[in-house]
């Protein structure tokens, strides 16, 4: 790999020469004027962090308990499905380099990749993060039953139901340059696309769009704990608690579906607040636009249990497969503990909003919790 590759901007680079238009449109996009995308993004950059000094850093670490397990980063890779149109390494690339840097992934229902050959790739190394399986509805309930099935004895620890995209999103850039899936590239647990032209929105197939009591459904079917992803109201979120999940995900799926949401960084204390009233030990996770361990710090401090990391993984692995990943996850890992040590904290316990300032611009904010401490 290029030696002067060195931040996750420079591996985006990279893989936009590395990709043909199609797939860099299609990896790279998002909906309509892409203003989600790129809010995602500033809005970590634009939280100011609030170092403490002179704090005893001593025997500190990243680790991090999710789902009752300890695990060594709190980090995972975000499920993107067509992982082999990226690189030849596809799926089981991205899985070696997630377990080798202690981090998670959660593979994509869309996976090019069997689920089986990921997990046991994945599982092969022992310091990895979690290992979850990521699912769209489908209205045949026996097909998910049996996905279900395969999902559970292949290894995998938690599902992960996604319920922001019922319907494809407007992606302007997807459509200019089309999918042209190379040869033998398709999504192997999916069925064949229904051709949808009835009445009903979106030519009928928003009547086949999953809704609440099909989720309490899904956990009555599953002796894995099931996360919802695509969470952005706090309402939302308290409904996805009162019917029994173990946790949601901040996700506006990277702003590929709905564009015009404000940031992930921006909605995360919200549903923080709602869940925490509503259950203490549900898990919250937050994707969108996480590009450095400054973000990762800012989303814990902002009371995510951990993050997820899209496109930069699939950057990486465009332009040098497993290697280029596991650098990308290199980098985040080695910025997110220069982070800890840098604004006092010793582990990902001592990561607070207090090592955050508050969003209004400096000049006319009170330190309140200066005085407070
Ligand atoms: C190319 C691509 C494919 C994706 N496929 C899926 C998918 O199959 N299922 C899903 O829940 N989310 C999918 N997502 C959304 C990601 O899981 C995640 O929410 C988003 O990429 C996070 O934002 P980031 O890319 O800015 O880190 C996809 C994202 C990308 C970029």
């Amino acid at each position: 790999m290029n030696e002067h590759i060195i931040t996750l901007h420079d591996h985006e680079r990279a893989a936009q020469s590395a990709l043909g238009e199609a797939a860099w449109a299609y990896f790279s996009g998002g909906a309509a004027d892409e203003l989600t995308l790129h809010r995602n993004i500033k809005a970590w950059q634009s939280r100011g962090l609030a170092p403490r000094v002179l704090q005893d850093l001593r025997g500190g670490h990243t680790r991090c308990t999710l789902l009752g397990r300890e695990w060594p980063m709190p980090l995972l890779v975000a499920p993107m499905a067509y992982q082999r149109w990226a690189h030849h390494h596809g799926e089981s690339g991205m899985a070696m380099a997630a377990a080798a840097q202690g981090c998670g992934i959660v593979l994509s229902h869309q996976t090019s990749t069997p689920l089986q050959d990921v997990a046991s790739t994945f599982l092969q190394d022992q310091d990895s993060g979690p290992l979850w399986f990521q699912m769209y509805w489908q209205s045949d309930r026996s097909r998910v039953q049996a996905l279900l099935s395969d999902v559970e004895d292949a290894g995998y620890q938690a599902i992960v139901l996604t319920v922001d995209a019922p319907v494809h999103g407007v992606r302007d850039r997807e459509r200019r340059h089309g999918m042209p899936l190379p040869e033998g590239v398709r999504a192997v647990h999916w069925p064949e696309p229904t051709t949808a032209n009835g009445p009903g929105l979106c030519a009928g197939l928003a009547d086949t769009a999953p809704r609440w009591d099909d989720v309490q459904w899904l956990i009555t079917q599953t002796r894995l704990p099931v996360l919802l992803k695509g969470i952005t109201h706090p309402q939302d979120a308290r409904q996805a608690l009162q019917i029994g999940t173990a946790g949601v995900i901040v996700s506006n799926h990277g702003g590929r579906v709905l564009d015009t949401l404000p940031a992930t960084a921006e909605l995360l204390p919200r549903v923080v607040e709602s869940v925490r009233q509503e259950r203490e030990d549900a898990l919250v996770l937050v994707d969108g636009g996480i590009r450095r361990g400054t973000d990762l710090f800012k989303a814990l401090a902002l009371g995510a249990d951990a993050a997820l990391v899209g496109r930069p993984a699939l950057y990486g692995l465009a332009h040098a497969g497993a290697r280029g990943v596991a650098h990308v996850l290199r980098l985040l890992r080695d910025e997110f503990e220069a982070t800890l040590a840098l604004t006092g904290c010793a582990n990902v316990k001592d990561i607070a909003m207090d090592r955050l300032w508050p969003l209004e611009p400096l000049a006319q904010t009170k330190p309140t919790f200066l005085t407070a401490a």
